[in-house]
């Protein structure tokens, strides 16, 4: 579904990515964790075709096709999703209008015809329930004055509407209190299917209890330094990542 190999990056010439190997196969859960400044999100920007990133070397398969060829626009029509760590405000567009055209450009891409807004709009509204947004959203300007946690839970409901293949969620949980991190991980599992694949990142190992990951991976210094199953999100609260610092790269494949 989704193969990175060997994948190197920087930014304004400071090698941040070192060599990231995944493999994300349909119907897995990864999980991300590592310290603050490791590359997580330059990860998710990297394969979302963020242009401030270079990619030095290393190849990323998307559906057996070169991700790294493709323009931004292509990878999202593709079926692949990001949700940033810190999600952008447009004033001017409406959560129900920047939905509707994310959508409609997705159906296009893959010929299909797009939908009214009066069927759009019922779409919205059995996804809205589904992460437990009021109405009072739709209309909204994206983003602008939304609380943190509101910009997450409207993340939730752009996948739900999308629907992807791929999915990388960039600390989905952060800044959300424990009701809403129910709601939305419950969301996200209800979105979630054998054809999908999902990459979380996350600090915190209470989010995997809601979502479970198959696989646990920590990135320190642009790399994976080691992987294993659900189980290791506990040990990583228990211990921290200091003693996978010095350690030698360790992979444990299920
Ligand atoms: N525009 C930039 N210029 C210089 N350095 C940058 C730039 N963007 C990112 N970096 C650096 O890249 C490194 C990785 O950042 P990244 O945001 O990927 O970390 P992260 O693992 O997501 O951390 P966190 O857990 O805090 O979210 C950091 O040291 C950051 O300062
Ligand atoms: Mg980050």
């Amino acid at each position: 579904m989704i193969e990175i190999k060997d994948l190197c990056a920087e930014i304004d010439g400071k090698k941040i990515l070192r060599g990231v190997n995944l493999v994300v196969l349909p119907g897995e859960i990864h999980a991300i964790m590592g310290p603050n400044g490791a590359g997580k999100s330059t990860l998710a920007k990297v394969l979302a075709g963020h242009p401030s990133y270079t990619v030095t070397s290393g190849e990323v398969l998307f559906k057996g096709k070169n991700l790294l060829e493709m323009e931004p626009e292509e990878r999202a029509h593709g079926g692949l999703f990001m949700s940033f760590q810190y999600p952008v405000e447009i004033p001017g567009v409406s959560n129900i209008q920047f939905l509707r055209t994310a959508y409609n450009a997705n159906r296009k891409a893959r010929g299909e015809a797009e939908l009214s807004h009066t069927e759009f709009e019922a779409l919205l509204d059995a996804k809205m329930r589904l992460v437990d947004i009021k109405q009072e959203f739709k209309e909204r300007n994206l983003n602008e004055g939304f609380s943190g946690g509101e910009k997450k839970r409207n993340e939730i409901l752009q996948m739900a509407i999308l629907q992807p293949s791929v999915a990388i969620l960039d600390e989905t949980d952060s800044g959300l209190d424990i009701d809403a991190m129910r709601v939305v991980a419950s969301g996200v599992n209800r979105i979630m299917n054998p054809e999908m694949g999902l990459i979380l990142i996350t600090h915190y190992q209470r989010l995997l209890d809601y979502i479970v990951p198959n696989f646990v991976h920590v990135m320190v210094d642009g790399q994976i330094v080691h992987s294993g199953g659900p189980e290791q999100a506990l040990e990583l609260e228990a211990r921290g990542y200091d003693w996978l610092k010095s350690a030698p790269k360790k992979e444990v494949e299920g």
